[in-house]
């Protein structure tokens, strides 16, 4: 099947390589970002390259009173959403500025979860569709370094569960990627250690796959998993005097 994919968070680094990847195999794809006309080159593109239909369309998570006119405004219902958008912020300022603090939440929670579940309600009464949604190892467990971000997918983590419990009979399928860190812009000047780390292209592979397994919860470089149920077992006693 090669329906059309909707990117939401459209010039992501991890999003143009999910575009090309399932552009590669026939999908059309449909991008939405935020000043999307500026994405043009990287439209025409996918659509020159891989021989698709590729669109724009403008995207703003946080305008979730508009949300539901940007689903309708896409015309036909996309057969595969792939969440992107998201934003890290500095833990540091996040602290310290209500503001910056809530951006990270509404970016990587409030946003995400109220676009899917307005895309969800349509797949269901449509009665297919794949809702895939990138969260992080961050909302595994809430860390002093990064909870302000980390505590915003976490959220994101459960309301992904939450979807992929509840659509289980309904022939929409979720699935939850988290790609552990990615050299992308979002992670640029980070000294990010190597055996952790991977690339867009890797990510885009592991959501192909997951999309066409339709897998649940993904940790994109497998030892991220075993890692993650260590830091989960950890006692809080220890867990707290740990710098992390
Ligand atoms: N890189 C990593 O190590 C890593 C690890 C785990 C999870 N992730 C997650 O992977 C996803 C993609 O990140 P990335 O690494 O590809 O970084 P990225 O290139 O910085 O992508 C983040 C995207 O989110 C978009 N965005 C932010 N606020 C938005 C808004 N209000 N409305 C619409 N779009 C908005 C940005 O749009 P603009 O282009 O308009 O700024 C940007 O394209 C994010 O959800 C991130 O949290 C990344």
């Amino acid at each position: 099947m090669t329906g059309t994919v909707l990117i939401l968070g459209g010039r992501s680094d991890i999003g143009v390589a999910v575009a090309h990847r399932f552009a590669m195999l026939g999908h059309p794809v449909a991008l939405a970002a935020r000043n999307a006309e500026n994405l043009e080159a990287t439209r025409s593109d996918i659509a020159i390259r891989h021989g698709v239909e590729a669109t724009l369309h403008e995207f703003d998570v946080l305008e979730t009173k508009a949300l539901a006119a940007f689903v309708d405004s896409l015309g036909s219902l996309p057969e595969i959403v792939v969440c992107v958008a998201g934003a890290m912020g500095k833990q540091r300022e996040s602290e310290c500025d209500p503001e910056a603090a809530t951006l990270v939440m509404r970016t990587n929670y409030e946003g995400p979860a109220v676009a899917l579940g307005l895309l969800a309600e349509r797949m269901v009464k449509r009665g297919h569709g794949t809702i895939v949604g990138i969260s992080s190892v961050a909302g595994d467990r809430g860390r002093g370094s990064n909870y302000i971000y980390g505590s915003a997918k976490a959220g994101f983590t459960a309301f992904l569960s939450g979807l992929r419990n509840r659509l289980s009979k309904s022939g929409v399928h979720v699935v939850t990627v988290k790609p552990g860190f990615v050299a992308t812009r979002m992670t640029d000047g980070m000294d990010l250690p190597g055996a952790l780390t991977t690339t867009p292209d890797v990510v885009a592979d592991a959501i192909y796959r997951a999309v066409s397994l339709r897998r649940s919860v993904v940790y994109v470089k497998p030892l991220w998993r075993p890692l993650m149920s260590i830091i989960r077992a950890i006692p809080e006693p220890i867990f707290k005097s740990l710098s992390l």
